[in-house]
C-alpha cells in the first residue's frame, strides 16, 4: 500500500514537472505578447481584400485610428497632404480628400483592393451617425461588393439634392461660378460611359453627403487609370479653391461610381 502511494507521488511529481513548464512558459508569453498585441477578433471575410485610405494632415488626431484598426481588417493607407516628406503623400496639397483619394486609386489601379473604403480623418463628424472606429469594425464588405458603393449611415437631413441647370464654362474660367455650373462643367468634361461617351448631364443629383464612402474594386475599374487621371489633372490645375473643387467631388463620388444620379 505504502509502496504504491509512493510510486504514485514520484509518478505525479514526473508528470507534473512538463505541465508545470508548459504553464509557466504560456503565461510568459501570454504576458509579454497580449499588451502590444492583442487578438483580433475572428475575420468573417478572410477571401476579401480591403483597403482603408484616410486623408488627414499634420494636425488631424488620429487616436481613434489604431485601435479601429486593431479591432477590424483593414489594410490602411494614410496619407498627410501637407508633409511632402510623409510616407504617403499627395502631388500637391489641394481639393481636401479628393486629392487623396483620386491619387490612391491611380497608383493603385492595377491591383486594386476588393473592397475600398475612402474615409476622412476625424472620429466623429456632424454627418456621421456612427464614430469613425464603428463604422470599420461594421462595414460589411459583402454589401459593398452588392451595391458597388455605399455611403455611412448620414443623420437625417444630410443629403445632398442639387438641381442642375445644365449651364457649363470652360473649365479655365471656372474661379467665380455658381456650384451649379462648377458642378455641371466638371460632369460635362470628365464624366464618360463605359464606351467613352460624353454624358447627358443629370438634372438633379443628390447623395449623402461628405467625403466618405465605400467601394467595390469593379466600379473603380468602370473608368480607365486615364480617366481617374484627367479628373486629378484638373484638381491639380484649377485655380478654383481647394474648397470649391474639392466639394465638387463630395457632391459627384456617387456619379464617377456609376450610381444613380440620385441615391
Ligand atoms: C485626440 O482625440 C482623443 C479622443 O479620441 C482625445 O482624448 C485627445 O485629447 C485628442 N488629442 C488632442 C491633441 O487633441
Ligand atoms: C485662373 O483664373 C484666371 C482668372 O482669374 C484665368 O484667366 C486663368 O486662365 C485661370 N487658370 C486656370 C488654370 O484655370
Amino acid at each position: 500500500m505504502a509502496l504504491t502511494s509512493r510510486r504514485t507521488h514520484r509518478l505525479l511529481i514526473f508528470l507534473s514537472k512538463p505541465l508545470l513548464a508548459a504553464l509557466f512558459v504560456t503565461l510568459i508569453l501570454r504576458w509579454t505578447i497580449t499588451p502590444s498585441n492583442p487578438r483580433k477578433p475572428h475575420n468573417p471575410y478572410p477571401h476579401l481584400s480591403k483597403a482603408l485610405i484616410i486623408a488627414s494632415t499634420t494636425s488631424s488626431n488620429l487616436t481613434w485610428l489604431d485601435p479601429a484598426l486593431r479591432d477590424s481588417h483593414w489594410t490602411p493607407y494614410v496619407y498627410t497632404t501637407d508633409d511632402t516628406t510623409a510616407e504617403l503623400t499627395v502631388p500637391i496639397n489641394k481639393g481636401n480628400e479628393a486629392m487623396v483619394y483620386l491619387t490612391w486609386i491611380i497608383d493603385h489601379y492595377d491591383t486594386l483592393s476588393d473592397v475600398m473604403f475612402f474615409h476622412h480623418d476625424h472620429n466623429q463628424a456632424w454627418h456621421q451617425m456612427f464614430s469613425s472606429g464603428y463604422e470599420l469594425k461594421h462595414l460589411n464588405p459583402e454589401t459593398v461588393l452588392r451595391d458597388g458603393y455605399i455611403s455611412p449611415r448620414c443623420l437625417p437631413g444630410c443629403e445632398n439634392i442639387i438641381t442642375l441647370s445644365g449651364d457649363v464654362a470652360p473649365l479655365s474660367d471656372l474661379k467665380s461660378a455658381s456650384r451649379d455650373v462648377l458642378i455641371s462643367s466638371v460632369l460635362h468634361e470628365f464624366w464618360l460611359d463605359e464606351e467613352g461617351k460624353k454624358q447627358k448631364l443629370p438634372e438633379k443629383i443628390a447623395a449623402p453627403c461628405c467625403a466618405q464612402f465605400a467601394v467595390s474594386k469593379q466600379r473603380v475599374r468602370r473608368r480607365s487609370r486615364a480617366e481617374w487621371e484627367a479628373l486629378r489633372s484638373w484638381l491639380i490645375k484649377t485655380n478654383v479653391s481647394s474648397r470649391e473643387s474639392g466639394r465638387v467631388l463630395e457632391y459627384t463620388w456617387h456619379l464617377w461610381f456609376g450610381m444613380e444620379d440620385e441615391l
